[in-house]
């Protein structure tokens, strides 16, 4: 990416006009409303899962194929670590800045504080500020990043990490017996799981209507783990050609398709675009966590899944050139995959 500035040091401005470089045309509005009582994220549970409830079995097939997004109950993921982990966001963003300037994204990196698809000075920015790092396998780590995040931060973060890791396994391994695989199937190419999380930080914005925390995207990666860290709304799910809010249940983790698992499963669980809107009276925040495999494996439809009435949608691509191909463009909708 480009070098960009802090979002967070400009919304401390209480500035009531947004520079030229953020303000994007009015997003479309078209909102389901909340209270539409037939329309509800699936929420899977996994403790049910894990004690071979076929039903909730079935549950995640559904919300895999028509939701592509589910809420996870009972994941497992330590209670007091998740609020230590969002403590510790806090005072990780409130830094000085002179701090997180040593830890900002040099011209062409992708970890650090930042902005993801900057490619041109003219383009427009989000009204987000980032901290991106890569989390696992751990030797994978740039440790001149990773140890000089803050204590006890950093300690937190990389079991936050390990467990996020385990839980991706585990939903993994769910979703091969859903697609009925061969077993393992899936599983194998996550050997090693390579995982990256993105902090989100939404400042308010004076104008929440002329400026976007993140364009409508689909992620790259296989699954997203996201959780949301405060109570403030933001994400939207496009269904049915309309956003849909999502607000979280407590101690749940939010997930979603990717890019990947889309290919590796032949299209039978698609990845989804979604969106963050901005308000003008409390900041959001928010922890992504991206599963791939290992940068040099070959993605394609896996065996099972392709049939004669079912051929290969997709040629298949290295995981590298995948994100290659993903990042060289400005974030729209799902143009990436159409390639592969
Ligand atoms: C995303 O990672 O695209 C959504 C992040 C968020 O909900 O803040
Ligand atoms: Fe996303």
């Amino acid at each position: 990416s480009l070098l960009v500035p802090s979002v967070q040091e400009l919304a401390k401005q209480s500035i009531t006009q947004v520079p030229d470089r953020y303000l994007v045309p009015k997003q479309d509005t078209l909102i389901i409303p909340k209270t539409s009582s037939f329309l509800q994220v699936p929420i899977i549970d996994l403790n049910k899962l894990l004690s071979e409830d076929a039903f909730e079995l079935h549950k995640l097939d559904h919300a895999c194929k028509e939701w592509r997004f589910f809420q996870l109950i009972n994941h497992g993921v330590d209670p007091s670590l998740i609020e230590s982990v969002k403590l510790g966001f806090q005072d990780f963003f409130n830094l000085p800045i002179e701090e997180k300037k040593k830890l900002w994204q040099k011209p062409g990196d992708i970890e650090g504080f930042g902005q993801l698809f900057v490619v041109s000075e003219k383009q427009k920015l989000e009204w987000a500020d980032l901290f991106i790092i890569n989390t696992l396998p751990s030797y994978a780590r740039d440790l001149n990043l990773f140890l000089n995040i803050p204590q006890p931060f950093r300690d937190n973060l990389d079991s936050y990490s390990l467990q996020l890791g385990k839980l991706f396994m585990a939903i993994i391994g769910h979703m091969e017996m859903a697609l009925k695989t061969k077993p393992n199937e899936l599983l194998k190419l996550f050997e090693d799981v390579s995982q990256s999380m993105r902090l989100n930080y939404y400042p308010p914005c004076p104008q929440p209507e002329n400026v976007i925390g993140l364009k409508p995207h689909s992620d790259a990666g296989s699954l997203t783990i996201l959780l949301q860290a405060n109570e403030v709304d933001g994400l939207q799910i496009r269904k049915d050609g309309m956003w849909m809010p999502i607000t979280p249940v407590s101690n749940a983790f939010i997930i979603n398709v990717g890019d990947i698992l889309e290919i590796l499963t032949n299209g039978i669980y698609r990845s989804i675009e979604h969106r963050v809107t901005i308000n003008s009276q409390k900041e959001r925040i928010s922890i992504a966590a991206f599963h791939k495999p290992q940068m040099n494996k070959i993605i394609s439809p896996i065996e099972s899944l392709v049939i004669s009435e079912r051929p290969a949608l997709f040629r298949g691509i290295s995981v590298a050139d995948y994100y290659k191909k993903y990042f060289s463009r400005q974030l729209q909708e799902k143009s990436v995959l159409n390639d592969v």
